[in-house]
């Protein structure tokens, strides 16, 4: 069976945001939502959604043209359009009296083999097919997305007995593939996986920080970083999602929640919050949260409710000594005796506990919960991988020692030396049964840090390696901080380049598993330099980048770049010199140095040059316009779609949904490559000279007249239309790849001995924001 349209009923906060997400997908989607009383316009409330899509931060759509692949409209018009659709998906209120009343309506239009799937959170399916008839019962999944659904990887996916196979298999496929969601099975149980654990963890942590008066910034500085956890914490996650959502989860959660649950113990809403939602004090969305920013006199001072008296007062950074103990790791956190470390202790020794009291209740093994909590809330290890950075061992002797029940499982894990291990090179996870399993991977998988686990790379530095991924493609992969480019990692793509052909190996990938692919060049190694005046070997290290990329983009074998995340600066020029790419969707790609103060200098002005004249309009004028434009705005792409719209990615370049995909996928397009590869012909390049550098100059004196542009923006652009234009040459001469990259060292040279360009550079490394000077 395969799902070619899709149909979304209940276009509130879920519902629009699950259609931009299968438009995202290509897939076009029926958004229907009721008709409002004696209103005009009968589609108003799908139509006033997809507004709010389009203007929605950070963007629900992934590129312009997603949003045409939605039609609004209304349950009572157009109800028989559903036999249309072959995955019909509910996101109406979380009753259940509605939503079997829709079910029934559904049932009576959908077409047999069109599969029913509800996003509730909270009611178990057993609930929602009962006194359904069979043949809906058979079509009907709970599918449960996370907000917001194009940003929340994970996907929990309940089935029952009497569900046909082929159903869940075609949701599950396709979640997987063409959404890119990790797709975890659950049990029917309440609140699944991820909202079992992550409530009970934010109703322990607010309960526990009234009780032992811990301040909400002392409890977000512990329970945050420290533990792999968003720096969000408990009650910043809480102000972002809706403090007014709490109850109405527990409220739900506790209609089917077994009697002894622990979650029944911290369920209670705290009068301070219980006040805060009736006066409006919801969080991000209301009038302020457990944070809220107050404007004053033109500045803006953030504070932060004290959780005793219910008043806010100015926040205070928190300063614990546990947090700087916590460099060792997570359990030198709980270790401590301040009263951060008491309170993540009492926090985390019982949601660990609470985790692994419900294996197998809530899932047959502990990597599902892992993997449900590191995608559905961020986490950086779920409850049992950080189990065993602070020591099954340990934590069993804490449990004990704080008169807490241990449960078997982690008993069990304590026994075995924790809830994972390697051997033979395979990640195993143990059984609350006792016994190893292998950790499982979905067909068409590979990870890199599965590769990582069988052996040793075929080459490695400070700062980069090169693994075997298998089929005769290596894979280079960056591991600085937000993997950024260094004389390591320049050093290490040349290797790759000597050793592909040396080993007989046929390809190579360029990849990494970091959050982002690369913040670009190390900017801090160049500021340095350039406070020392070390000028020639700053041009030194300009030059072996532009020497580097041009012997990758000319080895003998094909080079196909698979990023996700950032991709800037350096890091997307890089990208430039592959002979493809193929891209997770969620790709921030961009030549970005001018924000401090620079051009692109290792090849980037030239290869979107070479680009933007291939197949673009005839003459030397239009890539040169257009490039210069890309590169004076420093133009980032918001996703791998729209790169390609950019220019930065090329039409035949490859978009992978799903993440753990990427590496697979940039293999075989890296294999299918190699057959009969070679090198591209070096472009030359016919660009317009003195008189199209007065004409960039010309449109860039306009701007700065509007107040777009800085001084300093000027003078960067100027160098940057030096470059473009080809120099003082002549119209009629053809310069070639090395010309280009003479010309875009000595505008490179000359920008960064300037002192703005320095002062660029230094706010750059101290705020992480450009400095408009
Ligand atoms: P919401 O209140 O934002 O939107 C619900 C929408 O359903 C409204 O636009 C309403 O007009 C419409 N609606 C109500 N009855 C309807 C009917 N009979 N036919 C058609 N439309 C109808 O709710 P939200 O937050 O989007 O939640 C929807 C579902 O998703 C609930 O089951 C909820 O538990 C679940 N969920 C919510 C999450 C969240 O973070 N808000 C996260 C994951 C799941």
């Amino acid at each position: 069976m395969e799902i070619r349209k899709v149909a979304v009923i209940g276009a509130g906060v879920m519902g629009a945001g699950i259609a931009a997400h299968l438009a995202n997908a290509g897939v076009p989607v029926l958004l229907l939502d009721i008709v409002p009383e004696g209103a005009e316009d009968r589609d108003a409330l799908a139509k006033g959604a997809l507004e709010r899509l389009r203007k929605a931060k950070p963007a629900a759509f992934m590129h312009r043209g997603a949003a045409r692949l939605v039609t609004p409209g209304n349950v009572e018009d157009h109800l028989e359009r559903l036999a249309e659709c072959d995955w019909i998906i509910e996101a109406v209120v979380e009753r259940l009296d509605v939503k079997q009343a829709l079910y029934r309506r559904i049932e009576a239009v959908r077409r047999p083999d069109a599969v029913v799937s509800s996003n509730t959170s909270t009611i178990p399916r057993a609930r929602l097919v009962a006194g359904l008839p069979e043949p809906f019962a058979a079509s009907f999944l709970i599918t449960h997305f996370f907000n917001p659904p194009r940003y929340m990887r994970l996907l929990e996916l309940v089935a029952g007995p009497e569900v046909r196979p082929e159903a869940v298999e075609a949701v599950a496929a396709f979640c997987d593939r063409r959404l890119g969601k990790g797709v975890v099975r659950c049990k029917d149980t309440p609140g699944f996986i991820a909202n079992r654990i992550g409530i009970f963890w934010m109703q322990t942590a607010l309960a526990a920080a009234i009780e032992q008066g811990v301040p909400v910034e002392e409890a977000d500085a512990v329970l945050g970083r420290p533990l792999g956890i968003p720096k969000t914490g408990v009650f910043g996650l809480a102000d972002l999602v809706g403090i007014d959502l709490m109850p109405h989860l527990m409220e739900s959660l506790l209609a089917t929640l077994p009697p002894g649950d622990p979650l029944r113990a911290v369920a209670e809403v705290p009068p301070v919050v219980a006040r805060m939602i009736a006066e409006g004090y919801t969080g991000r969305k209301g009038k302020g949260g457990f944070y809220r920013l107050r404007r004053d006199d033109g500045g803006r001072l953030k504070e932060a409710l004290d959780l005793a008296s219910g008043a806010y007062r100015p926040a205070r950074k928190a300063r614990l000594e546990s947090v700087e103990a916590a460099r060792t790791g997570p359990r030198a956190l709980l270790e401590h005796p301040d009263r951060g470390g008491r309170y993540a202790r009492h926090v985390m020794l019982r949601v660990i506990a609470y985790a692994a009291a419900l294996v197998p209740e809530i899932a047959e093994r502990a990597s599902a919960v892992d993997e449900a909590m590191r995608l559905g809330y961020n986490w950086r290890w779920g409850p049992f991988e950080l189990a065993d950075r602070i020591g099954a061992g340990w934590l069993g002797e804490a449990l004990a020692a704080d008169g807490l029940e241990v449960p078997p499982f982690l008993a069990r894990a304590a026994q075995a030396g924790g809830f994972y291990r390697v051997e033979a090179g395979r990640l195993e996870e143990l059984g609350p049964d006792g016994a190893w399993h292998a950790v499982p991977r979905a067909p068409g998988v590979l990870l890199l840090r599965d590769v990582q686990r069988r052996g040793e790379p075929l080459a490695r530095n400070g700062s980069a390696s090169l693994w075997d991924v298998g089929e005769g493609v290596a894979c280079l992969e960056f591991h600085t901080k937000m993997n950024a480019l260094d004389p390591q990692v320049l050093a290490m793509v040349r290797r790759a380049v000597e050793e592909i052909p040396a080993r007989g190996m046929r390809a190579l990938v360029i990849h990494n598993e970091g959050e982002h692919f690369s913040a670009g060049a190390n900017l801090g190694l160049l500021l340095y330099s350039a406070n020392l005046a070390l000028w020639d070997q700053i041009e030194a290290m300009v030059r072996e980048g532009q020497e580097t990329y041009l012997a990758l983009k000319r080895a003998p074998f094909p080079v196909v770049g698979a990023p996700s995340g950032m991709a800037l600066g350096g890091g997307c020029e890089i990208l430039l010199h592959c002979d493809a790419v193929q891209a997770h969707a969620e790709l921030y790609m961009g030549l970005v140095e001018v924000g401090v103060g620079l051009i692109p200098a290792w090849g980037g002005c030239k290869e979107l040059l070479a680009r933007f004249a291939r197949g673009g309009p005839r003459g030397p004028m239009p890539p040169v316009m257009r490039v210069f434009e890309t590169i004076s705005l420093a133009k980032v792409s918001t996703s791998a779609e729209e790169a390609r719209e950019l220019g930065y990615l090329g039409p035949d370049d490859g978009i992978t949904m799903n993440r753990d995909r990427l590496l697979a996928e940039a293999r075989a397009r890296a294999l299918a490559l190699a057959e009969g590869y070679r090198p591209p012909e070096p472009p030359t390049f016919v660009l317009p000279g003195p008189a199209g550098r007065v004409a960039l100059e010309m449109a860039l004196e306009d701007f700065r007249k509007q107040g777009k542009a800085t001084a300093h923006d000027v003078v960067v652009a100027c160098e940057l239309a030096r470059v473009l234009s080809g120099g003082e040459t002549d119209v009629t001469a053809a310069l070639a790849e090395e010309d280009l990259l003479a010309l875009e060292r000595a505008a490179f040279m000359r920008l960064v001995r300037h002192p703005d360009t320095l002062a660029r550079m230094e706010h750059m490394l101290e705020t992480g924001k450009p400095l408009r000077n």
